[in-house]
């Protein structure tokens, strides 16, 4: 090794080096309106570089690190806001002309688009159509952060499975130019009994100290970010807390975190994601399934206390959107839309919230991305706006100002839901 580190400081690049070879990425995480993180891996263990600019050919700009290694990670800094770069790679092999737009400020009400994608790394033919439809649909109008719902990686989250099932899959449409914000689910989180262990924690890097906006969780299980106008939380249904407590228990480590998250945020808007709903009657059942059936008694009044706009998951196969609910702690069969339903409906699926009117949390399960899924038998919930499991398909998001509108698209490529809120 040592050998080695006096030929590089040299310049002298071995041969097993010089015909390394990028296996995986370039992907995207913690990108904010000044900073982000560009991952890599190559083949045999190489020093890193990314040169980056505004302007193509001349990226004059560059980043270094002579640590060798398979696992790429290269920290960029003082960029402008809402500004596209170039960059390319260069560990040796180059790979150029790659891009990435940063976030706008903080605040902005620019139009920003996310896209949810739940229950998608299988391999399976709905996987690879849900993804060509998102890629023609944001043609126009790309996607500025990337949303993962969990289960990314069938059927047991391992390294294996995430190159074949998702990297694979996505890095020639996304991964080099879409900002990703991962969330696990129980399928991720079978790769090892450690989860510090996981594939998934391996593989991402998640904000865990407040870098991207909202309140340091200090881990990478859980965290929070902003975009615009949009406060982000990704909640961890999976993980157990070093206190011993999961997401499941109110006065939790991780529930204590998202508490004080969601009180210190300003945004107008908020948007929280996890794996297991507490609202679904696709594949799993929030009325027999205990785990989610707790999920929505301890959880579900911090989202109604907080005026969380949107919460989304995945774990069942399926697309389920309610109306805007609070307060419906109990089963399916409580629920009544006098007591529970918390909205101004100006025309079918669109609501506006005034002064003279509050509302509750639109529940989303988007878990059809990859997999395709059975029903209960009382299929669709109670609460239903709009709910299918006829098709696989995932969710377009678009905020602008004091507007969002949710469109979910089918693996067919027609949006066959539409909805919005107006502030
Ligand atoms: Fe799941």
């Amino acid at each position: 090794m040592k050998h080695l580190i006096i030929l590089l400081m040299l310049g002298v690049i071995p041969a097993w080096a010089q015909n390394a070879k990028i296996v995986r990425g370039p992907y995207l995480q913690n990108f904010t309106s000044t900073s982000g993180v560009i991952r890599w891996r190559t083949d045999v263990p190489t020093d890193s570089r990314v040169y980056y600019g505004k302007a193509l050919p001349k990226n004059t700009q560059s980043v270094y690190d002579a640590h060798l290694t398979t696992e790429h990670e290269i920290k960029i800094t003082r960029l402008i806001p809402n500004q596209t770069y170039f960059y390319s790679i260069a560990s040796p092999q180059v790979l150029a002309h790659q891009f990435v737009k940063t976030l706008p400020k903080l605040g902005s009400n620019q139009a920003i688009r996310i896209w949810a994608l739940g229950d998608f790394g299988t391999g399976s033919k709905n996987q690879l159509l849900v993804r060509d439809a998102v890629k023609n649909f944001v043609k126009q109008k790309p996607i500025d952060a990337w949303i993962w719902l969990g289960d990314n990686a069938y059927g047991s989250g391992k390294d294996v499975e995430y190159q074949k099932n998702v990297f694979e899959v996505y890095q020639d449409d996304f991964f080099s130019n879409t900002k990703l914000w991962p969330n696990p689910g129980n399928h991720d989180y079978k790769d090892n009994p450690d989860s510090k262990k996981l594939a998934y924690y391996q593989n991402f890097t998640m904000p865990m100290n407040g870098e991207a906006g909202g309140l340091k969780s200090g881990t990478e299980a859980y965290y929070s970010f902003n975009l615009g106008n949009v406060h982000f939380v990704s909640v961890n249904s999976e993980e157990t807390s070093e206190d011993g407590t999961s997401i499941i228990d109110s006065t939790g480590q991780q529930a204590q975190w998202l508490k004080r998250d969601l009180a210190a945020n300003k945004l107008p808007w908020t948007i929280v994601y996890f794996h297991e709903p507490p609202y679904s009657k696709g594949s799993h059942d929030t009325d027999t399934d205990e785990e989610m059936t707790k999920v929505r008694q301890q959880i579900v009044p911090i989202f109604d206390r907080y005026r969380v706009d949107l919460v989304l998951a995945g774990h069942s196969h399926s697309y389920e959107r309610t109306k805007p609910i609070r307060g419906h702690l109990g089963q399916n069969d409580s629920f009544e839309a006098h007591k529970h339903v918390l909205a101004k409906e100006i025309k079918p699926n669109h609501y506006v919230v005034d002064k003279s009117s509050a509302q509750g949390t639109i529940y989303i399960v988007a878990g059809s991305g990859g997999q395709l899924g059975k029903s209960q038998a009382s299929f669709p919930l109670k609460s239903s706006a709009f709910s299918t499991v006829a098709l696989g398909g995932s969710l377009i998001l678009d905020v602008e100002g004091k507007r969002l509108v949710g469109q979910w698209l089918g693996s067919d490529g027609k949006v066959h839901d539409e909805f919005s809120i107006h502030k």
